[in-house]
């Protein structure tokens, strides 16, 4: 790992959809003591804020118009929750319509710019745990250490069903195997700045792997010099 001091430390997670980015980086951020900052919530809220305002999401004029108004709000006092506007969207971001919507909303030059500077000015405050599709590559292109998270599409589609069901929602596993493999292709395919993994990520295939392992693995890399 770059040599940094604890609190300067930023931990870049990036991967596919269900890869378990938000899980583990959650959890690396816990026992670090560092920020957690979600990028994908904050991709979500803009997409939860358009269609809320019945806007087209083809329109990239006003949806663009939106990011550049919206005040998206990750609330570090109370982890993983999100605010929108003054709303509190924690939830009714992970619904599979916004699951849906959002890669196109992800795409939008404008939108992005808009998030990567809320996300840069996250990583100020301190040691961060980011995860997200961009954070390596271009987010945090100095990150302390960069993983890339992966696992197969059909173990990321069950643990995001397993999420679901939990969340006490209607979901049938074969269609978020397609929601995920279709924003998968639409995130990898994007012209700013695609799913991809750093030229100095870590990659790590998660198939088969517990949650514990992971954490186990990515605090393991914290702790190692000279990379
Ligand atoms: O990680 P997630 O499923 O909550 O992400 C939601 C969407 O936001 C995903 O389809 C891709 C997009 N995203 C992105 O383009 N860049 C990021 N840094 C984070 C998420």
């Amino acid at each position: 790992m770059k040599q940094k001091q604890q609190q300067a430390l930023q931990i870049a997670i990036d991967g596919p959809a269900g890869a378990g980015k938000s899980t583990v980086a959650k959890l690396v951020a816990e026992q670090l003591h560092l920020f957690y900052v979600d990028t994908g919530a904050m991709y979500r809220a803009i997409a939860y804020k358009a269609l809320k305002c019945k806007i087209d999401l083809a329109d990239e004029l006003n949806v663009s118009q939106i990011a550049k108004n919206v005040e998206v709000v990750l609330d570090h006092s109370e982890a993983g929750t999100v605010w929108c506007d003054g709303e509190n969207v924690t939830q009714v971001i992970r619904n599979p319509e916004i699951s849906r919507a959002v890669s196109t909303v992800a795409a939008y030059a404008e939108v992005r710019e808009r998030l990567v500077g809320l996300q840069r000015r996250e990583a100020e405050r301190g040691g961060v745990v980011m995860d997200g599709r961009d954070i390596g590559t271009h987010v945090l292109p100095e990150a302390s250490l960069k993983i890339f998270l992966t696992a197969t599409l059909q173990e990321r589609a069950k643990r995001r069903w397993r999420e679901l069901v939990k969340a006490g929602k209607n979901a049938i596993l074969e269609e978020v195997a397609k929601d995920i493999q279709e924003r998968d292709r639409q995130d990898t395919q994007r012209a700013v700045s695609p799913l991809e993994s750093a030229q100095d990520a870590i990659i790590l295939d998660t198939t088969g792997l517990s949650v514990e392992e992971i954490v186990g693995k990515i605090i393991a890399l914290t702790q190692e010099d000279g990379r």
